[in-house]
């Protein structure tokens, strides 16, 4: 691919401040055919089956409006196969058409002949989205770059592409096929999206102070208990305050919650969680009182009260106050996954609380997760905050210091693109 006079500067000018990753700006689009790998995996309302929550459909229309000169085909996964947010993308088109208020191209296919024929047949300025990408098995593995190349969807799609511009950085901490396999057969670049986190956030790193105190919860427990251990062997996290469901699993890691929780893997997740406090005696906080569901009603109680089938739905006054000292005293905070399930009124009292004493904290402030940002955005806190990101364990891997697959896959594209 042609490049323009802003690479060919690239090229003579090895260390231009900051750019290690080339943006849309790089490269002359116009008639040329794009991959957009974007992030509009959403809250799906498991009643209706309907999105619950745009913000990451929104996020990804700064990028398609940079790419209005080209032929762009959107790529994104939805849920996990098995989980009950694994859904087509018809309903992610209908949105995106939506908020451009333009026509969106659909095809319920990834990578066979609909969607070959789809894109071959795209005009300059048209926008087609592909289906769930993880219909496609392949793209619910890890590879090697070398071999994410070699996969059926690469080796299919990469011919009919000209540049591949990678923006999911919610799933930057992936190596999917569409993520990684890409960029080693064409040139790539970053979305906007990813442009603005990565300058963001290697700002904020090289400022970030200790105490690190990292406020968890969310429902991927697997993934958060690895990048706890990282966390805290890469200094990043004197006190780790635990919320949710992996706030849950320590606790009952205590023996503080005595019936099974009913999650998947549960002894497993349980047992590394026993290991961490065991490692880590200093480090974690669990809560002291929680409220739980009772015919739709808040009840709060001690954690010691909690019987066998109750429901915990939400933090309690006394750890969100406890929290909030911690949270006060931070040099650096991160704040990732709800406290609770804040959708529901009388549930949100802990994500709220929280959000306050981070936005009123002297500290360096990060926030994580599409269900935080849209609470921040509703508590009118933004401006309060030093980062905000729909990212979730993409963001927290990123503050562990490892290198995120996205990003390697970026820079090296960088490195061997700029001198073609
Ligand atoms: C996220 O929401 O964290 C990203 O979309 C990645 O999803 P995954 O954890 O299912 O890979």
């Amino acid at each position: 691919m042609k490049i323009n006079d802003r690479l060919k500067e690239f090229n003579q000018v090895d260390n231009r401040k900051g750019v290690k990753v080339l943006t849309v700006d790089d490269f002359d689009l116009k008639g040329k055919t794009v991959f957009l790998r974007v992030d509009m995996n959403c809250p799906i309302d498991p009643d209706t089956m309907e999105i619950s929550g745009t913000k990451r459909i929104e996020e990804a229309i700064e990028t398609l409006q940079s790419l209005k000169e080209a032929k762009v085909v959107v790529a994104s996964h939805q849920g996990r196969v098995g989980n009950d947010d694994y859904t087509g993308m018809d309903k992610h088109a209908k949105v995106l058409e939506k908020l451009m208020n333009r026509e969106i191209k659909y095809v319920e296919d990834t990578i066979g002949e609909a969607a070959q024929n789809a894109i071959k047949n795209l005009e300059d300025g048209e926008i087609l989205l592909l289906d769930n990408l993880r219909l496609c098995a392949e793209e619910n593995y890890e590879f090697t770059p070398e071999n994410a190349a070699k996969t059926i969807m690469v080796s299919r799609l990469s011919k009919l592409f000209d540049l591949c511009v990678l923006d999911s950085f919610p799933s930057a901490h992936r190596s999917h096929p569409s993520i990684v396999g890409f960029p080693q057969v064409i040139p790539a670049c970053a979305g906007r999206i990813v442009e603005r986190e990565v300058r963001n956030l290697d700002e904020i790193m090289t400022v970030a102070k200790a105490p690190h105190v990292i406020v968890l919860g969310g429902s991927k427990v697997p993934d958060r208990l690895e990048a706890i251990k990282m966390l805290i062997k890469n200094g990043r996290a004197d006190h780790i305050l635990l919320t949710g469901l992996i706030g849950n699993v320590f606790m009952r890691a205590q023996a503080r919650i005595k019936s099974p929780l009913g999650i998947k893997r549960e002894d497993e997740v349980v047992a590394k969680a026993h290991a961490l406090i065991g490692e880590y005696p200093d480090v974690f906080t669990t809560p002291v009182d929680i409220a739980i569901d009772k015919d739709g009603a808040r009840v709060e109680m001690d954690v010691r009260d909690l019987q066998i089938g109750d429901k915990i739905y939400d933090l309690g006054p006394k750890t969100v106050e406890h929290y909030s000292k911690i949270i006060s005293s931070a040099g650096t905070v991160f704040i990732s996954g709800p406290a609770g399930f804040f959708e529901k009124e009388n549930f949100s009292f802990g994500t709220r609380g929280l959000l306050d004493a981070v936005a009123n904290s002297m500290a360096t402030s990060l926030v994580s997760g599409g269900h935080l940002t849209t609470a921040l955005k509703e508590q009118g806190l933004e401006e309060k905050i030093n980062h905000i990101s729909t990212a979730g364990g993409a963001l927290v891997l990123y503050l562990t210091g490892e290198k995120l697959p996205m990003i390697k896959a970026l820079e090296d594209a960088a490195i061997k693109y700029r001198t073609k």
